[in-house]
C-alpha cells in the first residue's frame, strides 16, 4: 500500500488528489477553467497554461489540508505527462518534479487515458481485467482491450471527431456554452428523438467511429428549420435529444460489437461522456454484460484518476522517472 499525490493539468482542469491504497481517496480538489475559455468557444492553450500556474499550488495545499496529512507522508507524486496541451502539461510536470526533488520522493509520469481507463476503480463496483473499455472524451473515442493493467490494445478509434467533440460542436450550433455535453444532456431530458439524425458507421462492422458528419447534419437541420420558423425551446429540446440518441446509439452498438468480437462481457465506460445518463441507461438495460463506470463526479478530468494510476504503477514498479511531457503520447506505446 502507498499514498500518492496526483496532478492533472493536461487541458482545462487543474486536478489534484491524494489517493491512499488502504483508505482510498483522502482528498481531491479541482479548478475548472470553463468560464475562462467560454468567451472563446473552446480552450485557448496559452490561457490554460497561465491559469494552471496560478491555481496549482493553492490546490495542492488545499488537498493536504483537507486530508489533514503532512506532505512528507506521501510515497510518490504522479503527474499527467501526456497526451494534452504542451504548455499545460509542462506546468504539472514542473510542479511534480520540483515537489519530488524537495521531498525526495519518486515522480511518476502517467498517461492521461490510462487515468480515465482506471477511474472506475475509484468506485464501489470495481472491474477486474481482462475487460473491454470504451473511452469517450472530448479528445478521444476509442475501444481498448485491457488484458491487464498496463497492457492495452487499441481495437477501434475515431476517424475524425471524438464523441465529446461531437457533443461540443453540435451544442455550439444550438448556442449552448462550451463544453456542450452536459448542456445537451440537460436539454435532451425534455425532448424526443424527433429528427432521427444519422448514426455514422453504425453498420460498418468494425470498431471505428466517425462523428464529423453529425455536426454537418445538425447544421443543415437547423438551417432548414430556421427558414420556416424560430428555434423554439421545444425544437431545441428535440434537437438535443436527437443528438444524444444518435451519439449514444453508436457508442452502445460499437461497444456491443467489441464484446461479441472479443468474447469478454466486462465493459468499462470512461472519459467525460461516461457521465451521460442516457448512455448509462442504455448499457444498463443490456443483459449478460457487466458494465463499470467511474463515480459520476470523476468522469471528466480530475487528479484522483492520476493518483490512482500512479498508485498502481508505484506498487508494480512499472514506471520510469522522466521529466518529459508528450502531447501526442499513444496508449499503445505504454
Ligand atoms: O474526459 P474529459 O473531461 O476531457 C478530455 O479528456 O477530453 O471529457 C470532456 C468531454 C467534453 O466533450 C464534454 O462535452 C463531455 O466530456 N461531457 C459529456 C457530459 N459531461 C461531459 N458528454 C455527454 N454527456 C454528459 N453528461
Ligand atoms: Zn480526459
Amino acid at each position: 500500500m502507498a499514498r500518492i499525490l496526483g496532478i492533472e493539468t493536461s487541458c482545462d482542469e487543474t486536478g489534484i488528489a491524494i489517493y491512499d491504497g488502504e483508505h482510498g481517496l483522502l482528498s481531491h480538489a479541482l479548478h475548472s477553467q470553463i468560464a475562462l475559455h467560454n468567451l472563446y468557444g473552446g480552450v485557448v492553450p496559452e490561457l490554460a497554461s497561465r491559469d494552471h500556474v496560478k491555481r496549482i499550488i493553492p490546490l495542492i495545499n488545499n488537498c493536504f489540508a483537507q486530508a489533514q496529512i503532512d506532505k512528507s507522508t506521501i510515497d510518490a507524486i504522479a503527474y499527467t505527462a501526456g497526451p494534452g496541451l504542451n504548455g499545460a502539461l509542462l506546468v504539472g510536470a514542473s510542479i511534480a518534479n520540483g515537489l519530488g526533488f524537495c521531498l525526495d520522493k519518486p515522480v511518476i509520469p502517467i498517461h492521461h487515458l490510462e487515468g480515465h481507463l482506471l477511474s472506475p476503480l475509484l468506485g464501489q463496483h470495481k472491474p477486474q481485467p481482462p475487460f473491454i473499455a470504451l473511452l469517450a472524451s472530448g479528445g478521444h473515442s476509442q475501444i481498448i482491450m485491457v488484458e491487464k493493467i498496463g497492457k492495452y490494445r487499441l481495437l477501434g478509434d475515431t476517424l475524425d471527431d471524438a464523441a465529446g467533440e461531437a457533443f461540443d460542436k453540435t451544442a455550439k450550433l444550438l448556442g449552448l456554452p462550451y463544453p456542450g455535453g452536459s448542456h445537451i444532456a440537460a436539454l435532451a431530458k425534455q425532448g424526443i428523438d424527433a429528427y432521427k439524425l444519422p448514426r455514422p458507421m453504425l453498420h460498418s462492422n468494425d470498431l471505428n467511429f466517425s462523428f464529423s458528419g453529425l455536426k454537418t447534419a445538425v447544421s443543415i437541420l437547423i438551417d432548414k428549420i430556421k427558414i420556416k420558423q424560430e428555434l423554439t425551446l421545444e425544437i431545441k429540446h428535440n434537437i438535443a435529444k436527437s443528438i444524444e440518441e444518435a451519439i449514444t446509439d453508436v457508442l452502445v452498438k460499437k461497444s456491443m460489437l467489441a464484446i461479441k468480437k472479443i468474447g469478454i462481457n466486462r465493459l468499462v465506460i470512461s472519459g467525460g461522456v461516461s457521465a451521460n445518463l442516457t448512455l448509462r441507461d442504455k448499457l444498463n438495460k443490456i443483459e449478460n454484460i457487466e458494465v463499470f463506470y467511474p463515480p459520476q463526479n470523476l468522469c471528466t478530468d480530475n487528479g484522483a484518476m492520476i493518483a490512482l494510476a500512479g498508485h498502481t504503477r508505484y506498487l508494480a514498479a512499472t514506471y520510469n522517472y522522466s521529466f518529459v511531457v508528450n502531447p501526442r503520447w499513444q496508449l499503445s506505446e505504454l
